[in-house]
């Protein structure tokens, strides 16, 4: 017997209205907006992919696209502290939007909060 993932709590129908609810929060941010492709089909696909082996399941990202090498990924986008509290404050619009179950939230959070922080790659704008 193997132990449930959290992808197997969360469910793949649930983790794509939540991969949804995200990407149209960024969509609207207008310090994330501005850095996003006008089209966001394939950063949705590969971020449900992502989250998929992230959260247990299958490793649908890698065998598509490779490693994640993710921080590698995000060396073309200017990453800053701002940039990574405001997508992480996108994903917790999207928890609350579709009511992501207390048990699975703060753990993935967590998690989020410090991939997030290791994706900075370019210091604040000195205003
Ligand atoms: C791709 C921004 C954090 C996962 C991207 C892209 C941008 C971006 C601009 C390219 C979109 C495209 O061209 O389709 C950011 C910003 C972050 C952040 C501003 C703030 C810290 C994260 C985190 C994760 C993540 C925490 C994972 C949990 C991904 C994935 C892709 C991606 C899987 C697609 C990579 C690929 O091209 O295969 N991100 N990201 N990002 N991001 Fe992030």
């Amino acid at each position: 017997d193997r132990t449930l993932t959290p992808y197997d709590v969360i469910g793949e129908e649930k983790l794509s209205e939540l991969v949804l609810a995200f990407y149209h929060q960024v969509a609207n941010h207008p310090d994330l907006k501005s850095i996003f492709p006008e089209d966001f089909t394939e950063t949705i696909r590969k971020q449900q992919q992502f989250l998929t082996q992230y959260l247990g399941g299958p490793s649908v990202y890698t065998e598509e696209h490779g490693h994640p090498m993710l921080r590698a990924r995000h060396l073309p986008h200017a990453i800053t502290k701002s940039r990574a509290d405001a997508w992480l404050s996108c994903m917790e619009k999207a928890m609350d939007e579709v009511e992501l179950n207390e048990g699975i939230r703060d753990g993935l959070f967590h998690r989020l909060t410090l991939t997030a922080h290791h994706m900075i790659n370019t210091p604040e704008k000195a205003e």
